[in-house]
């Protein structure tokens, strides 16, 4: 019989010929019948300067063998710190599946080609809300947001919505790509994967959940 690729995750004969990507690919599909909303949410964690660690949500866009991207303000918090500090932790956890997968790595930007096409595939009153927001810098109040989008929205008129240059996106290339699975009484299924680098073979690991 066909065994899933979750199922030879977790049978612990050979683990060997098993692709981290392709592992994640299955249960996404999954995810994706199974969440209420936003399966392709997850929190990204950066460090600031000091070394303290931020977190928050944000959406996995393209994903490919290359990594995962997401799209954000360059100029906010997050998108400094990740220019200082190219590198970054982000978690996946379906509540439906009881499930949850973990990656680290290197973050790198993506291309200009990347970042205007997925910017054109963009509603343009989301185009606009991006380009208006300076997203974690201080706003006086609602109002003043929406009569700066107002005011872009009557200046774009009929015609289009470039990308600001600082709206772009950033793949995190995995070195370490974790899968748990929630199990009767805490007993959960918990296997890491890790590799040296880019194009590097991966080697997997079960642990204590
Ligand atoms: C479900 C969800 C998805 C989000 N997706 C994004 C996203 O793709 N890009 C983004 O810049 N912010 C996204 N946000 C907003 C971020 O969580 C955050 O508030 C914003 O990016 C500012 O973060 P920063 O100040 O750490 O840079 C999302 C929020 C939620 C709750």
């Amino acid at each position: 019989m066909l065994q899933t690729l979750t199922e030879r995750l977790f049978d612990d004969s050979d683990r060997s010929q098993l692709d981290p990507l392709a592992l994640f690919e299955e249960w996404y599909a999954l995810a994706q019948e199974s969440e209420p909303n936003d399966p392709h949410a997850m929190a990204l964690a950066t460090a600031d300067q000091s070394g303290m660690p931020d977190v928050r949500m944000v959406l996995l866009n393209r994903r490919d063998e290359r990594g995962f991207c997401f799209f954000t303000n360059f100029e906010s918090d997050k998108g400094r710190q990740l220019i200082a500090n190219p590198q970054a932790a982000m978690v996946m956890h379906w509540k439906s599946l009881r499930r949850q997968v973990r990656m680290r790595g290197p973050v790198e930007q993506v291309t200009t080609e990347e970042a205007d096409e997925y910017f054109a595939s963009r509603a343009k009153g989301s185009r606009i809300a991006s380009a208006t927001s300076k997203q974690s810098r201080p706003l006086a109040n609602r109002q003043q947001m929406m009569d700066e989008v107002a005011a872009l929205t009557a200046m774009v008129g009929d015609g289009d919505m470039p990308r600001p240059t600082h709206w772009s996106g950033f793949r995190l290339i995995p070195t370490m790509i974790e899968f748990w699975k929630d199990g009767e009484f805490r007993l959960h299924d918990r296997v890491r994967f890790t590799r040296d680098g880019v194009g590097a073979p991966w080697n997997s690991t079960r642990l204590y959940p």
